[in-house]
């Protein structure tokens, strides 16, 4: 429909390899209010008769009812087939004229800016019930002593709840990410034209407003050629899955027969074809490399638009799959998390019971030496470095379990002031509850700090919540008045 110059069509091979058809799918209904709008303000610049705009709107308004008609191959992409289905249903006259002071190429990233705006309020709203998840599953294992790894190894003693509030803090962070990204999202490139505007009176704010965008994006070859947005967008879905990767590589660990400390639903694990007694965590699994496939999305938009020369160029319309895959991609993950999160069981058994037997309380056995005895923290460190050697050369004996005369060499060799049955004693009251209560910086696993870190998370997601919900209102209260003002001039 496109070709006044070429008088020759395009060879079939060639309307195939530049088709973007098969993904336009996802765009077709912002394409639809887009014209619907932009038709509406031609309409009140005096650039469409009143007749002329009906025929449209009707023809638009059928395009939203019955999408799959004007699905054909015979064109390049969405908004020639949809051009072609409005001028097929209301003449050359009126439809003919839609496309006044508009090009594909502020059309297109229209779309995308709508779909995306979309897209951002749906993950926030999905983030928000799984930081919820996390936040009310913590709730209920706040007390139960469990080990913390660095480099995989037993560190220090925490709880099952320290984790899940750290995944929590971490997911509040992509959220804030996500949501400052949807101001850069919501403003309208329509109006910019193909590349430096129009010589015709348009109203760009009008067909903003009736869009739902914030504003406008000035500059037209910014508007048309400008992708940066789009690209902090799949940044922040790139950081977020890969704060889903992390939590999914401890889960994975901890499901596993060795560890033991979680059980994954049965609904969230799959099974093997060949050992009858495999529970396996695929969903986990795939949720783990979904952040390297959101992260290669990424990789691909940046490469395609790095030097692009300014102005629009066909490359661009390759960035569509890659940024509405990592959109998809990252919604199903969340959505998976969710359920993993929410139907885990936790076997608080288990993790007390490890933790009761390693050396992880070792840390605050050289901490109480530093307050209540006042030995320097390196001293310390040392004599209790030296206690857990001579425990694990007996057989990774408790340090409870070592002997009076264990104490005393080691205090002696430190030369340190303090008496083996004091050190003892010490040693033998160092619980993993004693060393929870014991831990008093901000954020640690003390159970008053983990109150406070429910409490602030609990209030930060009731804050995104309300502001996601007017975001989603805002968006819906403005297609609803768009809608109404087509049916109004429909009707009138
Ligand atoms: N289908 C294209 C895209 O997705 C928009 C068309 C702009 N094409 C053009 N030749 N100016 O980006």
């Amino acid at each position: 429909m496109y070709r006044s110059r070429p008088t020759d069509k395009l060879k079939d091979d060639v309307l195939r390899f530049l088709s973007s058809m098969g993904e336009d799918h996802s765009i077709l209904y912002y394409d639809i209010v887009g014209s619907e709008a932009h038709s509406i303000m031609l309409h009140e610049m005096g650039h469409i008769t009143d007749g002329e705009l009906k025929k449209i709107l009707s023809a638009l308004e059928e395009a939203k009812k019955n999408p799959a008609s004007i699905w054909t191959e015979e064109y390049e992409d969405i908004h020639e087939a949809l051009e072609a289905f409005v001028i097929k249903h209301s003449g050359m006259e009126a439809g003919g004229k839609m496309h006044i002071a508009r090009s594909r190429n502020d059309q297109v990233v229209l779309d995308v800016r709508m779909k995306i705006r979309d897209d951002i309020n749906e993950i926030c709203a999905a983030l928000a019930s799984l930081v919820q998840g996390l936040v009310q599953r913590a709730k209920e294992n706040k007390q139960v002593p469990m080990l913390m790894y660095t480099h995989l190894q037993q560190a220090q003693i925490g709880t099952f709840s320290h984790f899940l509030l750290s995944y929590a803090y971490g997911l509040m962070r992509d959220m804030e990410r996500l949501y400052l990204t949807y101001h850069r999202i919501n403003q309208s490139p329509l109006g910019a034209c193909a590349i430096g505007g129009s010589s015709i009176t348009i109203d760009r704010k009008r067909t903003a407003m009736l869009l739902g965008f914030d504003s406008i994006i000035k500059n037209s070859i910014d508007a048309t050629s400008s992708r940066d947005a789009f690209l902090e967008y799949a940044s922040t879905l790139a950081i977020l899955t890969s704060t889903l990767g992390r939590i999914t590589e401890d889960f994975i660990i901890w499901s596993t027969t060795e560890f033991g400390y979680i059980e994954l639903a049965e609904r969230y694990t799959s099974t093997s074809s060949a050992m009858p007694q495999k529970k396996n965590p695929d969903p986990l699994e795939l949720t783990r490399a979904k952040a390297a496939v959101v992260t290669g999305n990424l990789v691909s938009i940046l490469g395609i638009v790095k030097a692009l020369p300014s102005g629009y160029s066909r490359d661009l319309q390759d960035i569509k799959p890659p940024l509405l895959g990592a959109s998809a991609i990252t919604l199903d993950t969340i959505k998976i998390m969710d359920g993993v999160v929410r139907s885990l069981q936790i076997d608080n058994e288990r993790i007390r019971q490890v933790a009761s037997t390693s050396y992880a309380i070792a840390i605050d056995i050289a901490e109480h030496l530093v307050l209540q005895n006042k030995i320097p923290f390196r001293t310390a460190h040392k004599i209790v470095g030296a206690l857990v050697g001579k425990a694990a050369s007996k057989g990774n004996i408790p340090l409870a379990k070592l002997e009076f005369a264990d104490a005393a060499s080691v205090i002696n060799a430190h030369k340190v002031d303090i008496k083996a049955d004091q050190l003892m004693k010490i040693i033998n009251g160092m619980t993993p509850e004693k060393s929870l209560e014991a831990r008093k910086s901000s954020g640690s696993p003390n159970l008053l700090e983990q109150e406070e870190m429910i409490k602030s998370l609990s209030q930060g997601i009731a804050n995104y919540s309300t502001g996601i919900q007017k975001r989603t209102k805002m968006v819906e209260g403005s297609f609803d008045n768009l809608e109404r003002t087509v049916k109004n001039y429909l009707q009138s």
